[in-house]
């Protein structure tokens, strides 16, 4: 039987240690469905769709990763893609907390679906999205942590050459 898992995330934008996980994810299971989540609510820097798409340009080398968005519960859509797992990254014991909490979270609303967790390689451990952007906006150095894509992006995005 084959094993679908889904890693959902915000990926606003998507960094090196995101395709370090989906890439960990893609060597265990048969199918990762990288899924972005559609949350009107928070003040995303890229739309859905950009979101995708810069995914879908990191991670195009793994045959067995799709891109995809979602909206909504996280198990309700895990069941709707017929997926029985659910990955998150570690980067260190503060992620672990929440992380937790979201985990039997999603447990108790669907005890058939598994979060499994990968640590990240300690070279991305202090890398997040929000870091990213931020850094990138003053001026610091990103290119080592994000997919060139992303770095062409975020030029584009806060038009710097
Ligand atoms: O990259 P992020 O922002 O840490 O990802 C968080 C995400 C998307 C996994 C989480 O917010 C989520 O699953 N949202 C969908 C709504 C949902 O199912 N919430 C209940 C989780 S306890």
């Amino acid at each position: 039987m084959k094993v679908r898992a889904i890693y959902p995330g915000s990926f606003d934008p998507v960094t090196n240690g995101h395709v370090y996980i989906a890439e960990r994810a893609a060597a265990i299971f048969d199918e990762v469905i990288v899924s972005v989540l559609v949350n009107e609510r928070k003040n995303a820097a890229f739309s859905v769709g950009e979101r995708c798409g810069m995914a879908e340009e990191a991670l195009k080398h793994v045959s067995n990763i799709k891109i995809d968005s979602f909206n909504g519960l996280l198990v309700d859509y895990a069941r709707q893609k017929d997926a029985s797992v659910i990955i998150r990254g570690l980067r260190a014991m503060s992620d672990f907390e929440y992380e937790f909490q979201m985990a039997l979270m999603n447990r108790q609303l669907a005890p058939e679906i598994e979060t499994f967790f990968i640590v990240t390689d300690p070279k991305y451990s202090y890398v997040s999205s929000s870091s990213v952007r931020e850094i990138f906006h003053f001026g610091g150095t990103v290119e080592n942590v994000v997919p060139l894509v992303v770095f062409e992006k975020l030029k584009e995005r806060y038009k710097l050459c």
